[in-house]
């Protein structure tokens, strides 16, 4: 076991595509197995900037490589999940490069039958979005991913991509890996059984190959970065009362495209800054796209002092600064119930929201979110077992729970089996412990959020 500052390295191998030149196919990367120990902390003070999006990163990177010409992103995502999806990319034949820098630079056009299985990784997205993208190809592919993938329901997409003439094969019929017959497909009119941005994803861009024109019907409004990025490239695509409709033939050309900070992670300091007895904080450049924004309604409806500044718009994306200057804030908050449509806006937020929740006055009950037992882990079971392990209360129901507010955390062992929200969600709950915590498998930020614990330790005191 080695040491460096407060991460435990327990042990070091593996052979991820991570952090590396994307431009190769797969590298063999060291993946370090870590307990982060996270002591105590009352101040947050500082100003920082967060690495791209997940989301958006995902979808340039799939569109950069489909569009003719070359697509240049900055602020491109260093998670891994993000990683997963230039490797497939690369592995499908587009040429993925960084310049001087550090920009990501796609040579796009056809796609070419890959040489092995692509490899999603942790990654749903890349898996759920690129089979809309394969089931139009004129070969055959294979894709798949790790433990938690493999346990990840895929009827989801196979379903509306059988629809438009595509075959797919999955484990049990659901599971990955999956094997995808490519070849013509025919637009739908499909309605959405879950809402589901990677589902409606998918569809829209097998719709970009398809015959006719692709209809997608949201019931609930989910993230449009999709659509979004799509109209950034030329396709004509509008959406109007949750019915979006992509017109066929549309010809993708390569832009240069600045990634927004991601929100999702932003939440992680937002929530932490909130606990904090004193806290002064500024993130730069984040997205603000209204259909992600509902973390800042809650928050601030809460009565969170949060403070947008400065928003502009880059390829069709809002992009603004967040501060936060506020001391003992969560004691006073009012959080009392999301459900519904604002389950599905907060759907990522809701395992840090779950331990603001607990700080809160008013405690936190969460409805019709049955989709985070689905998620990376069965994001209900980890945060009962990781809120038990600290010693604080947690009511879980079949799709929801209830955490009663003005809690005390104490110093745990936890673990983050292996979630990435659910390793930074506890790290930050363990900056209002009552004394230092560790967290096992804190690695796992690295999906979304590699610099997770060096951003962290540089605002908290
Ligand atoms: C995402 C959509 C959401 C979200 C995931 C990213 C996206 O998943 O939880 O982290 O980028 O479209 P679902 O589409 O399964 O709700």
């Amino acid at each position: 076991m080695r040491k460096t500052g407060q991460v435990e390295l327990l042990e070091v191998h593996g052979n991820l595509f991570i952090n590396s030149n994307p431009a190769a196919d797969s590298v063999p990367y060291t993946v370090r197995f870590m307990r982060e120990t996270v002591s105590p902390s009352k101040h947050l003070d500082g100003i920082i900037t967060l690495p791209g999006d997940k989301s958006i990163s995902h979808r340039y990177g799939m569109l950069g490589a489909i569009a003719e010409g070359t697509t240049t992103l900055t602020n491109y995502s260093t998670g891994a999940d993000c990683q997963s999806t230039l490797a497939c990319m690369s592995a499908l034949g587009a040429k993925v490069e960084r310049d001087e820098q550090g920009r990501v630079v796609i040579h796009g056009g056809k796609l070419s039958a890959p040489a092995a299985e692509l490899d999603a990784g942790n990654s749903g997205s890349t898996i759920r979005m690129l089979s809309g993208i394969l089931a139009a190809q004129p070969f055959m592919s294979h894709i798949g991913g790790d433990e938690s993938l493999s346990r990840r329901p895929m009827a989801r997409i196979i379903k509306p991509l059988s629809e438009m003439g595509a075959r797919i094969e999955a484990r049990e019929g659901t599971f990955p890996p999956l094997t995808i017959h490519g070849g013509n497909l025919h637009g739908i009119d499909y309605t959405l059984p879950v809402a589901s941005a990677q589902v409606k994803s998918c569809v829209l861009l097998a719709g970009l190959f398809a015959d006719g024109d692709t209809i997608v019907r949201e019931p609930i409004r989910t993230r449009d970065h999709t659509e979004v990025a799509l109209r950034a490239l030329g396709a004509d695509i509008v959406s109007s009362k949750r019915v979006i409709t992509l017109r066929a033939g549309a010809r993708l050309a390569g832009q240069e495209l600045v990634v927004p900070g991601d929100l999702s992670s932003a939440a992680f300091f937002l929530v932490a800054a909130l606990l904090a007895d004193e806290a002064n904080l500024v993130i730069h450049a984040v997205g603000l796209n209204p259909t992600r924004a509902a973390l800042l309604d809650f928050l601030v409806s809460s009565g969170a002092p949060i403070k947008v500044v400065d928003v502009q718009q880059t390829g069709g994306e809002l992009i603004g600064d967040l501060s936060v200057r506020c001391s003992k804030a969560a004691g006073k908050l009012r959080c009392e119930v999301i459900e519904g449509a604002l389950t599905a806006g907060l759907i990522d937020e809701l395992p840090v929201l779950a331990v603001l929740g607990a700080m809160s006055d008013s405690g936190l009950t969460v409805r019709d979110a049955g989709e985070l037992r689905v998620k990376e882990t069965d994001r209900i079971a980890t945060l009962e077992a990781n809120f038990k392990r600290m010693g604080a209360q947690f009511e879980s129901s079949p799709d929801g729970f209830f955490v009663p507010g003005r809690q005390k955390f104490h110093a745990a062992e936890l673990d983050s089996a292996g979630d990435h929200r659910i390793a930074m969600a506890f790290a930050v709950a363990s900056l209002a412990a009552d004394g230092p915590c560790a967290i096992e498998g804190a690695e796992a930020a690295s999906v979304s959020f590699p610099e997770f614990y060096s951003t962290l330790r540089q605002i908290a005191r």
